[in-house]
């Protein structure tokens, strides 16, 4: 947990993440997935239509979206509070499938072009809750989310782990297990699978994550 978790109030997060996006290329940023396996893994298992709405959070540049697309997967919105990196990751995109995203800039915990996302099947995010580290933030993301979500939606929620990483991009980050997520979510939500990930950086470091599956009871 942070030592002091006021730190990270002071920053302007657009601004510090379009900064992110703007300094180095996106393969070397410290959440680069060449093969974002986990994620397909989980997503697949939920064995959704094609048509299904998948929503992901905080979506920056990654490669999921391309790989989802390939799969099939032709009704999928972006989101993320930098510009910078839904224009990159725009441009990774591969055509013809492309066109069927939607892209949506906005504050996971300031909401508001975010707000008109509704009956969302399965809810995507890797490495973005855990920079919410003040309980308003928390709140507001888990209201959108249990707001946008469908009865018997998915939600994939993958973060650091509490063996994890206290830091990441300068920021303070708040560390989660699936008992903690589980708490947050509540009682509407049943947790199919969860696991402990150890993913590798470019630079070769390690970061601990716990990987989770929930699924909103009807
Ligand atoms: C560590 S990166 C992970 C990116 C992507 N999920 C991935 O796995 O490659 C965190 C992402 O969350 C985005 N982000 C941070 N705070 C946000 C907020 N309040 N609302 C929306 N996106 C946010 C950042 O711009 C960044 O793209």
């Amino acid at each position: 947990m942070n030592e002091n978790p006021d730190e990270n109030e002071k920053v302007d997060f657009k601004k510090h993440w379009n900064a992110a996006y703007q300094k180095s290329p996106v393969t070397n940023l410290g959440w680069y997935e060449e093969n974002p396996t986990p994620s397909v893994e989980l997503i697949e298992s939920c064995n959704l239509p094609k048509e299904a709405l998948i929503f992901n959070a905080g979506a920056g540049a990654t490669t999921l979206i391309s790989e989802l697309l390939v799969k099939g997967y032709g009704n999928i919105v972006v989101n993320d509070i930098s510009s910078v990196a839904l224009s990159e990751l725009k441009s990774q995109l591969p055509a013809p499938m492309n066109a069927t995203v939607q892209f949506v800039v906005d504050d996971l915990t300031n909401p508001s072009e975010l707000l008109k996302i509704k009956n969302v099947d399965l809810w995507h995010d890797r490495a973005v809750l855990h920079f919410f580290t003040e309980e308003k933030q928390q709140k507001a993301y888990f209201d959108l989310l249990k707001g946008a979500l469908k009865p018997k939606g998915f939600v994939i929620l993958a973060e650091f782990n509490l063996e994890g990483a206290k830091k990441c991009s300068g920021l303070d980050v708040f560390n989660y297990n699936e008992e903690m997520l589980q708490k947050r979510l509540g009682t509407d939500f049943v947790l199919l699978k969860s696991f402990n990930y150890t993913y590798t950086q470019p630079s070769g470091n390690i970061r601990e994550y716990v990987y989770t599956l929930f699924q909103k009871k009807l």
